[in-house]
């Protein structure tokens, strides 16, 4: 985490096309991390094309009323969850450097009924939100994909109010150092 890596724009291009390549269509991860009830009225592009690592959401302290930033939201299962949260007077703010994945998020947001989610294009590593906006950023699956970590993380720190919460599901290593072969590997930054 310490450590941000060079060759950062081969990184985001590679991550931006390995997740513009990713062809949904399974239930499988939905199923794994979320419950029935959870999963209950979430449209199916948003559950079909599930890519979280965890359920953070469980452990959010989301209030009725509150601003969330769901930080590289991809299809919006979490983003969805999140409004029912926050309930009609709070907002959801969807964020994804892919258009395709804010498009789906939009989508599923409308069939859901759910007109407090709001997509915003945009990089992690410079989050297009003004300085204490956010109540609460959730992020499922995303931060690892940054070869800009503590940027990223420096960017939720900014825009989180005082007393606002980072609320993250991630992939973590326990070792000091990976080995040079993972962290130059395609696949290792992608999967
Ligand atoms: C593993 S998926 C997780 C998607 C979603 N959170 C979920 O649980 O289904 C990672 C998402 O982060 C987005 N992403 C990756 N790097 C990003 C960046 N630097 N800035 C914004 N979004 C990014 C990808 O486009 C993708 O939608």
């Amino acid at each position: 985490m310490s450590q941000d890596l060079l060759h950062q724009d081969e990184i985001r291009a590679l991550v931006r096309e390995a997740y513009a390549a990713i062809d949904g269509g399974s239930r499988a991860v939905a199923e794994k991390l979320y419950g029935h009830d959870e999963l209950e009225g979430i449209p199916a592009v948003a559950i079909e094309r599930a890519l979280g690592v965890g359920n953070h959401l469980r452990h959010a302290r989301i209030r009725p009323g509150d601003t969330v930033l769901d930080l590289g939201c991809g299809s919006g299962i979490d983003s969805i969850l999140a409004a029912r949260k926050t309930g009609p007077a709070g907002r959801v703010l969807a964020l994804d450097f892919l258009p395709e994945m804010l498009e789906r998020t939009a989508a599923a947001a409308k069939e859901a009924g759910l007109d407090t989610i709001e997509t915003l294009e945009g990089e992690m590593e410079a989050i297009p939100l003004a300085d204490a906006s956010v109540d609460c950023v959730i992020s499922n699956g995303v931060l690892n994909l940054s070869p800009r970590k503590a940027r990223a993380l420096a960017e939720c720190a900014r825009v989180l109010r005082p007393a606002g919460e980072l609320c993250v599901a991630d992939l973590t290593v326990d070792e000091e150092e990976l080995p040079p072969e993972v962290l130059t590997h395609p696949a290792a930054w992608a999967g």
